[in-house]
């Protein structure tokens, strides 16, 4: 499976990049490859890190305990995430059919929502997606025509037919190649992997996902990804 790390986590705010930062004392990045190595049908962990930030990795990785089961490599990063994860990929052997995909910022996904994600790929999904229902009413809005200038509102989608997804999502290995071969996205790239398998045009399957798999991105999900931990503990 490929772990992308290599984002710098600039809507944390200032300081070490985003899968480096201390969760309780560990590092958000250990917190995720021990989420998913807590799978028993997870055996190789590809990290992918800030090109910069590759034997720091690595050390970080050495030093933290993993089950006995569990290799892992560390790889450099690209400019987006979409990027990062190619180059991930390029590094799981090729005999590997089922690739899990999963973001460093979502260090909290319990084992129940990995397994379920691996065992729809192996019921025969080529993309695999733990989905939650959205509580905000979602808007679809046009760019403001200058900068400052108020946003208006083109759209609102029903909101019991979307959903918000989360990570590990889970591919047929040759299916998410293809996809990052083939699908050119500009720009910030895709933000998730399954969107590009649909521009494919293949089918991607949603499973339920988890409340504690949210991804940690601004400053207030670092206080809640410690009291998930704290609460675990207690
Ligand atoms: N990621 C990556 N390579 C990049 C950008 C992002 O591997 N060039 C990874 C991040 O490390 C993260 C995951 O993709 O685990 C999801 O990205 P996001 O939450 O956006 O993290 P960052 O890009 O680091 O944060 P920000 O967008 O706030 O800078
Ligand atoms: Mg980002």
């Amino acid at each position: 499976m490929v772990i992308p790390a290599a984002g710098r986590g600039v809507r944390l705010g200032p300081g070490a990049p985003k899968a480096l930062r201390a969760l309780n004392g560990t590092p958000m990045l250990v917190h995720a490859v021990r989420a998913m190595a807590a799978s028993r049908a997870v055996s190789l962990v590809v990290v992918v890190a800030p090109a910069d930030g590759v034997a720091e990795v690595k050390h970080l990785l050495d030093d933290h305990a993993l089950p006995e089961r569990t290799d892992y490599r560390v790889v450099a990063g690209g400019d987006t995430r979409q990027e990062s994860v190619r180059l991930g990929l390029a590094a799981v052997p090729e005999d590997v059919t089922t690739v899990l995909v999963h973001d460093a910022a979502r260090p909290l996904v319990p084992v129940d929502t990995v397994d379920a994600v691996i065992e729809a790929v192996r019921d025969g999904a080529v993309a695999v997606v733990p989905a939650m229902p959205v509580t905000d009413t979602v808007k679809e809005v046009e760019p403001a025509e200058k900068p400052g200038a108020p946003e208006q509102v083109v759209a609102t989608p029903v909101r019991a037919r979307l959903r918000a997804v989360q990570t590990p999502q889970g591919f047929d290995r040759a299916t998410l190649v293809d996809a990052h071969a083939t699908v050119a996205l500009a720009g910030e790239g895709a933000t998730d992997d399954a969107g590009m398998v649909e521009r494919l045009g293949a089918p991607v399957t949603v499973v339920p996902g988890h409340e504690e798999a949210f991804k940690v991105t601004r400053p207030l999900d670092l206080v809640l990804a410690e009291a998930v931990l704290a609460r675990r503990r207690a």
